[in-house]
């Protein structure tokens, strides 16, 4: 999904400690740059064994800080200048010495040395530890991470999986897409913090026989960024999706179904304990009466076969029909090819919905961008064209909003 400049006006300090995942930095520097921010790389003499001051240079268009006697700085203190002008500091790879460095507060390199300068209400710190499955689980580490984490640093990771040293476990760094998507996240206000909001997503797929079906062309993307954005804000995140290839956004729980009975019999479960549900997926208005259970061949006749259809339950409508006790506050798409805004008015109503999103079906599906109209009782509000991930978290402002004007759901 194409990332509009999230991280535009952010000054990341980018620690580099030891380890194998040096690699991961330099792609890491890159995502970030391109997300808008700019990066100060700091590295320890360890991570220099890993990969060299002149790739990270390269890549962040600024000098590496690697040394605490470094004259270059006016006042000789890189280590109070460079935690007063970041936004954050992320430390990755965090090694076990280093997460070690940081519990006992220790200050004789660069890079811990600023880490323990920094003013701790202003600058965050995350770290994404890297290390063998061992180092990581071994109590020492245990100890220390517990230790850091309590003296206020975010831990990122580690993930689970194969392991440079050919074991396999936990304690591999994130990747840098994965970090660089967090670090986005961490920036994001938690306007959803303590809510649990439903979406679904993509369209769904009826079967004809085992082999064939109807469908549409919803690509997922505007569902799957809502679940992006409000994951960003600190909701809790299901996912409800019909069959799309799009990556799971971190932290949201995501569940694959094919049909509308299927999503229907997804949701409805997951509604009662939700807050919000946000129904974005194209839903077929009609499956086939059958789905034979063999493919249905050609008999030699000319004749195609007579296909009968019935209609899909409204997934919407019935959750929006649930006791008021049970029923999230939702929030329906309307993807209209003529007269938008008016289909819009109308499916709010029969729906039942506090709010509908207008959009142009055939100029949105499939695209990276799209334009929206926010239709409520209260009238109409445009969001402009934007790429779906700025609109997602537009959208999640204007859903926080209209939850906190009612005293929550
Ligand atoms: O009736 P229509 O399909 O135009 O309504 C669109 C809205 O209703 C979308 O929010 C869509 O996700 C939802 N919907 C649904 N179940 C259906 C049809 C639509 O949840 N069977």
């Amino acid at each position: 999904m194409s990332e509009v400049q999230a991280l535009q006006g952010r000054h990341i300090v980018l620690g580099l400690s030891g380890g194998v995942a040096c690699y991961k930095a330099a792609e890491l520097t890159r995502l970030l740059v391109k997300a808008g921010a700019t990066v100060q790389v700091v590295m320890t003499e360890a991570a220099q064994q890993f990969i060299t001051p002149v790739t990270m240079q390269a890549l962040s268009g600024r000098p590496v800080a690697a040394s605490q006697w470094d004259a270059r700085e006016p006042n000789n203190m890189a280590h109070i200048n460079l935690s007063r002008q970041a936004d954050a500091i992320l430390v990755a790879p965090a090694s076990a010495d280093f997460i070690a460095r940081l519990a006992q507060g220790r200050a004789d390199e660069l890079l811990s040395l600023l880490c323990l300068a920094r003013p701790i209400e202003h600058c965050p710190l995350l770290l994404a530890p890297a290390m063998n499955r061992e180092m990581w689980a071994h109590p020492a580490t245990q100890r220390n991470v517990a230790q850091v984490a309590a003296d206020g640093a975010r831990l990122l990771g580690p993930a689970a999986g194969d392991q440079a040293c050919g074991e396999i476990g936990d304690g591999r760094m994130l990747e840098a897409a994965e970090l660089c998507d967090e670090l986005i996240a961490f920036f994001q206000p938690k306007l959803l913090a303590g809510r649990r909001l439903l979406v679904t997503a993509g369209p769904t797929f009826e079967a004809i026989d085992p082999v064939r079906g109807i469908t549409n062309l919803s690509s997922g993307k505007m569902g799957f960024a809502i679940a992006r954005a409000a994951a960003e804000a600190g909701a809790e995140v299901t996912l409800v999706a019909g069959p799309v290839a799009l990556a799971t956004p971190r932290g949201v729980v995501r569940i694959d179904v094919q049909s509308a009975e299927q999503m229907l019999a997804a949701v409805l479960p997951q509604a009662r304990r939700h807050d919000v549900f946000v129904a974005t997926a194209a839903v077929a208005d009609w499956r086939p009466a059958q789905s034979a259970a063999q493919k249905i061949k050609k008999d030699g006749s000319g004749q195609p076969p007579a296909l009968a259809f019935v209609e899909n339950p409204d997934i919407l409508a019935s959750v929006a029909r649930l006791p008021a006790a049970e029923r999230p506050w939702c929030v329906g798409f309307a993807a209209e090819s003529h007269d938008v805004l008016a289909h819009a008015r109308q499916k709010r109503v029969r729906k039942g919905v506090p709010l509908i999103v207008a959009n142009n079906g055939p100029a949105t599906f499939g695209r990276d961008d799209n334009e929206l109209v926010l239709v409520d009782a209260d009238g109409e509000q445009a969001l402009p064209r934007g790429d779906k991930l700025t609109l997602a978290r537009q959208l999640v402002i204007e859903i926080a909003r209209r939850m906190a004007a009612q005293g929550g759901a």
